[in-house]
């Protein structure tokens, strides 16, 4: 009996090991199965995604360039790779194309559309009126405001329709407002004209005029940062749409730094999008070197600040904006190597989305991450 009772308990035993010991044999094996679906599905998430900006976004990726940095073999690989319109950073200002009231430098000018037209690139005309690029000759001549209406009429009509069809959008105006939305009084056109707005109106017209496909937009920094230069950019262009003057879209330059909050960004945006015109974020870099220190070390932990930084940018234009209002982002350049910021800012200043070997950064990764899908 006793013998009987042991063999049962020992087959008993027998069974129970090697039934759990089955058990157990599915849940040992996930993760070690090449075929297990769940498996799959976690390693697809984890893959990095590969495509540039341009390719997932549903707008426009626009880079600031000077014709200078189009010969450097890296950075022309990397513009063309990345990044799908232009703006010139410099040379379409007036003091390099207007060298006289009869003549004009347009040598590098045409160089930068042509550029773009060959490499399947949109081109964004930066900027026609903006009152750190009158002329000297200009300045000094002290027009009435007949003149300087002719003058600037001629200019405007000259400049824009020299490539006709193939500058698809204009900062006709930049910086005319200072933040608490006064009218700056440096500004030429305050000091010659009773009503600058209305003659701003007119050139908006005459740049109409001169191309009626290119899209027309009003250009300026801290735009939605601060409210009291928002109010003035609403009235002006509830102005312009009551007297029928044209405009397209209003840019936010978005030269902020990491620690620009982003809540106030997102409202400002969403008061910009009441206007219902385009927006273009047309100026973005975003300082890390905050307090100009010549110590300043762009460590891990502040490169992946940045790209948090650039992710929340990229996902507020994204998620304020209806899609028809996108214009789209365009970068201030290109590479961490030539950036305005080492000159106006600190040498110490890496405010792009690619280092200064074009290396792609965190903050093109977070560019990218807070991209929507296209097919979304
Ligand atoms: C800057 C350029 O980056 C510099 O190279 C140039 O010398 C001065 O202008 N707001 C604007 C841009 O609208 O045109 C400015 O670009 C940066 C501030």
């Amino acid at each position: 009996m006793r013998e009987d009772k042991n063999k049962f308990k020992m087959k008993l035993s027998r069974l129970l090991f090697y039934g759990i010991g089955l058990l157990l044999i599915p849940l040992l094996c996930v993760g070690c199965s090449e075929d297990d679906p769940g498996t799959q599905d976690q390693e697809e998430e984890e893959q990095p995604d590969n495509r540039a900006i341009k390719e997932k976004a549903s707008f426009k990726i626009g880079a600031a360039v000077k014709s200078s940095h189009l010969s450097i073999e890296e950075f022309a690989n990397t513009l063309e790779g990345n990044f799908n319109r232009i703006s010139a950073e410099f040379e379409m200002k007036m003091t390099p194309i207007w060298g006289s009231e009869t003549s004009y430098n347009w040598e590098k000018f045409d160089f930068l559309v042509d550029y773009a037209t060959s490499h399947d690139m949109e081109i964004h005309g930066h900027v026609l009126l903006w009152y750190r690029e009158y002329p000297t000759w200009f300045k000094n001549a002290q027009y009435d405001s007949a003149e300087f209406e002719t003058l600037i009429k001629e200019y405007i009509t000259t400049v824009v329709s020299r490539h006709k069809g193939k500058i698809a959008s204009w900062d006709v105006a930049n910086e005319i407002f200072n933040d608490n939305g006064t009218l700056r009084v440096d500004e030429f056109a305050y000091v010659t004209f009773d009503d600058p707005i209305a003659f701003y109106g007119r050139c908006f017209q005459y740049a109409r005029d001169a191309d009626p496909d290119a899209k027309l937009f009003y250009n300026d920094y801290n735009v939605v940062i601060a409210s009291g230069k928002r109010f003035a950019i609403s009235e002006m262009v509830k102005r312009f749409e009551n007297e029928g003057y044209p405009i397209d879209g209003i840019g936010g330059q978005f030269h902020y730094d990491v620690n620009t909050p982003e809540t106030t960004i997102e409202n400002g945006l969403r008061d910009m999008a009441n206007t219902g015109l385009l927006f273009h974020i047309s100026e973005l870099d975003l300082k890390v070197n905050v307090n100009r220190s010549n110590a300043y070390q762009f460590t891990a932990g502040e490169q992946q600040r940045q790209g948090d930084k650039y992710q929340a940018i990229v996902e507020i234009y994204e998620s304020v904006l209806p899609d028809e209002q996108k214009f789209g982002i365009t970068t201030w350049g290109v590479t961490d190597q030539y950036t305005w910021l080492t000159d106006f800012w600190h040498e110490k200043e890496y405010p792009l989305l690619f280092d200064a070997s074009y290396n792609k950064k965190k903050a093109y990764d977070g560019f990218l991450a807070g991209l929507n899908d296209s097919e979304d």
